[in-house]
């Protein structure tokens, strides 16, 4: 079976970006995936202090959650992230996990994983593109494979306009670039690991 991984970045647990990556999962389910989110607000998640370690042995000596993190990533086969926009780019949290992923890319271990980003940010252009753009180049540095939300709409992912937590939830665009992006993922996930 198809495994799709979320990654909800914000600090916010029932937040929108948690909001908004669940019902990519869901869409993700409906095509067929099985799916788990990964909510890093609780995560113990030290910076990269660019000890150079993982350069000669592969791997991060740091004793956190983020090397657990770091295997479920490499178990799915498509990867969603979500972040809020802060200050026109991703989390703290997230930027974090994308620096500690440095052991991932020694032998490129998330190469054609099929990835996609979802941004919520409290303006409707407060930095959402901007963001996705942020978690694109992530994902094109471990060279997986990037998908956008896809037919009809295809622009760059899921892409919410919201402020307090909860107000994803009457984000029609938001909740719909959110869950076209997880059937996207999905289907894309199936064809290129030639899964039904
Ligand atoms: C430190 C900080 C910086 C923010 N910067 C922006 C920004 O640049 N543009 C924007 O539209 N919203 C910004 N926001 C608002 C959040 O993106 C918005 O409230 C979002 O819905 C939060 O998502 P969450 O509920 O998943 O945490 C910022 C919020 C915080 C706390």
């Amino acid at each position: 079976m198809v495994k799709v991984i979320g990654v909800i970045g914000s600090p916010r647990k029932n937040g929108n970006t948690a909001y908004l990556v669940e019902k990519a999962l869901e869409a993700a389910k409906e095509s067929g995936a099985d799916v788990e989110s990964l909510y890093l607000g609780n995560m113990k998640m030290e910076p990269c202090n660019a000890c150079d370690i993982c350069k000669l042995t592969g791997e991060c000596p740091k004793d956190d959650d983020v090397n657990e993190i770091l295997s479920k990533l490499q178990e799915a086969h498509g990867i969603i992230i979500g972040s809020p926009v802060y200050f026109g780019t991703v989390t703290a949290q997230l930027k974090i996990l994308m620096d500690r992923s440095r052991p991932l890319r020694a032998d490129f271990k998330l190469k054609d994983k099929v990835s996609g980003a979802i941004t919520v940010g409290a303006s409707r252009n407060g930095g959402q593109e901007t963001t996705c753009s942020a978690i694109h180049n992530f994902m094109l540095i471990q060279d997986a494979v990037i998908v956008g939300d896809g037919a009809p709409l295809a622009h760059y992912g899921g892409a919410g306009a919201a402020g307090a937590a909860g107000d994803a939830q009457n984000d029609e665009y938001g909740i719909e670039t959110s869950k076209n992006l997880g059937k996207r993922v999905t289907e894309l996930a199936k064809k290129i690991n030639n899964i039904n």
